[in-house]
């Protein structure tokens, strides 16, 4: 017996809709970042302009920590040349490698934040480990609006579906504009696998079952990555890829790949990889939705450190 997941099918209507005419299919422009190997995305519709930005990246230096925009600029001036309304700012998941610069968009270019509804778990988790106190809240409301599995939204004609695809972190979800998936911290390139979920509240069965999901989509279905990191042999960053040649080709989830063939393997490599470098920064400002905490009594917010908790 096949069990039965209306908004899978419903994202697959939606693809097979958009395959079939040009005036559903949206138009993408990706923009890498390679200090931190992130790729953020302006999705718009040719028609209305109407326009969302996906993981967008805010210049942190550790170091000093001193922030800056240019990653988000270069996103602001492509918004402008192309006379785009942002309608979404969407974060496909609490980043652990970045800081989002949702907020600094906001302001420049408005639109509504946006996250899936599960961020509250990851708050939890996190409000304790950085103890950041009652002031803290932990109900998602730092957020426009929270996503949950199957929602539907639209960027003028062209109609998005949000699916929850938990594993690498327990609020991951990817959105399907049109016939493309923004699938977040799922699926890399399928010479490099994918996403690694030994993160507070990850699970790689979860993340095996999520992926099957995503590729039971149409094998037309293109595929936009969150992040690249080449692959032993391949010279160039690559980001886009479709369904149909994750099925064939992906070294950790190709056909044919049980779950647990896919659990071991996923299991024993995460224990070899070391915390991204700006995994304190990031999640610590990304759970308040890009912004820093609150400054001190001397005007300057602080990014805690955690001795000897993870
Ligand atoms: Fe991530």
């Amino acid at each position: 017996m096949t069990e039965v997941d209306s908004p899978l099918d419903a994202a697959s209507q939606q693809v097979r809709r958009a395959a079939a005419e040009k005036q559903l299919r949206p138009s993408i422009a990706g923009f890498f970042d390679e200090a931190t190997n992130t790729v953020s995305y302006v999705v718009h519709d040719p028609k209305s302009c109407e326009a969302a930005i996906i993981d967008s990246v805010l210049d942190y230096e550790a170091a000093s920590g001193r922030t800056s925009h240019g990653s988000a600029d270069r996103i602001i001036e492509y918004v402008n040349t192309n006379n785009l309304k942002v309608t979404w700012l969407i974060e496909t998941h609490a980043h652990a490698d970045h800081i989002s610069a949702a907020p600094y968009l906001q302001e420049k270019l408005g639109g509504k934040l946006a996250i899936g509804a599960e961020i509250i778990r990851v708050q939890d988790v996190f409000g304790k480990l950085f103890n950041a106190g009652t002031d803290f809240e932990r109900d998602g409301s730092q957020f426009d609006h929270l996503f949950k599995d199957g929602e539907t939204f639209a960027l003028g004609s062209i109609e998005g579906i949000a699916l929850h695809v938990p594993g690498h972190t327990p609020a991951d979800m990817a959105f399907i504009i049109g016939d493309a998936a923004f699938v977040g911290d799922t699926i890399f390139m399928p010479d490099f696998g994918t996403a690694r979920a030994d993160f507070p509240g990850g699970d790689a069965r979860e993340l095996f079952h999520s992926i099957r999901r995503l590729l039971s989509l149409p094998d037309e279905t293109r595929l936009f990555l969150c992040h690249d990191y080449k692959a032993p042999g391949r010279d160039e960053y690559a980001w886009e890829t479709t369904v149909g040649q994750q099925r064939r080709e992906n070294i950790h989830v190709k056909d044919g790949v049980s779950e647990e063939d896919f659990v071991k393997m996923r299991t024993e490599r995460d224990k070899t990889l070391a915390m991204p470098n700006l995994i304190m920064p990031s999640v610590q400002v990304n759970i308040r939705g890009g912004r820093l905490p609150e400054p001190e009594d001397n005007g300057v917010s602080y990014i805690k450190i955690p001795v000897n908790a993870v």
